[in-house]
């Protein structure tokens, strides 16, 4: 059937296709969060009860997409989802992987606020969003220990500054010229001062969460800790290190050595 007359202003628009073969990778990241969690009163400087529910909120769009999302890593106000490189999402549309997978987290995590939280939500949250290629799983995996180093740096410099406010009645302004130029080792010490040893503080804090949805075969083989929802397990582990990857080799399959093939 013959469109109307004004359907040609269709041609006008543009669907970016992300390139085969390739790792994608979806970021988000809370806008304005540090306003956003100080208005609603989250615990400083983790509040768990938020890492849980932005956990829910991911797990909730990794079993939308179960097929396509593999993994997903979180810390503090950011999700990245990791899609297969064969993935067919969308025809890896550009536009709708990313518009889809923000809104779906959006909501969400409004939708499951209350379940977690016991403040009402007086700011409605927004995400920004980016998608990014990596052609090889060494880019890839290159991503991810950036993103958990980052994870390890601010949370100790973190840990460190409220500990200087809240235990040593400092100002944050004086608390931020202690820390200036102070190396990892220093922000031990300041820890250790108070008992604190940094090491044993919760390892959500410490390395974020990756989500994943594993076969039984492949939990049996987790040794260190994973709380299990559903068929979604939550992760706190070092993923820099070569160990974990060994562990769950299928995550990053296919391997650069055998990539997908492409199809027309
Ligand atoms: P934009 O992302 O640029 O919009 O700014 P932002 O204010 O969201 O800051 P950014 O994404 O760089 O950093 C996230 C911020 O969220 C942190 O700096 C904290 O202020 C806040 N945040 C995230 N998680 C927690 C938490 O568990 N507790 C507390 N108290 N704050 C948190
Ligand atoms: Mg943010």
């Amino acid at each position: 059937m013959a469109g109307s007359r004004y359907e040609y202003v269709r041609l006008f628009e543009q669907h970016d296709k992300l390139l085969p073969g390739c790792w994608i990778v979806v970021r988000l990241d809370g806008r304005g969060f540090s306003r956003f969690s100080n208005t609603h009163n989250f615990t400083k400087p983790n509040d768990l009860r938020a890492l849980h529910l932005a956990n829910a909120a991911a797990k909730h769009v990794l079993l939308t997409f179960d097929n396509h999302i593999v993994f997903a890593y979180g810390q503090s106000d950011e999700f990245s989802f990791v899609l297969r490189r064969q993935s067919t999402l969308f025809g890896r549309r550009e536009d709708k992987i990313l518009s889809t997978i923000v809104s779906l987290f959006t909501a969400a995590y409004v939708a499951k606020w209350s379940s977690f939280m016991n403040i009402p939500m007086t700011i409605i949250p927004s995400f920004d969003g980016r998608v990014v290629l990596y052609p090889t799983t060494r880019h890839l995996r290159d991503y991810l220990s950036w993103r958990q180093a980052d994870v390890h740096i601010n949370n100790l410099y973190n840990t460190a500054f409220w500990t200087l406010v809240q235990r040593e009645n400092k100002s944050t302004k004086e608390a931020e010229e202690i820390l200036r130029h102070t190396l990892s080792k220093d922000k031990h010490e300041i820890l250790h001062a108070h008992q604190i040893n940094y090491n044993n503080e919760p390892e959500i804090f410490r390395k974020g969460s990756l989500l994943v949805k594993l076969m039984p075969k492949q939990l049996d083989a987790t040794v260190e800790t994973h709380d299990k929802h559903n068929d979604v397990s939550v992760l706190h582990q070092d993923i820099i290190s070569d160990q974990f990857w060994s562990n769950y080799p299928d995550l990053l399959s296919p391997s650069d050595l055998e990539p997908p093939r492409v199809h027309q």
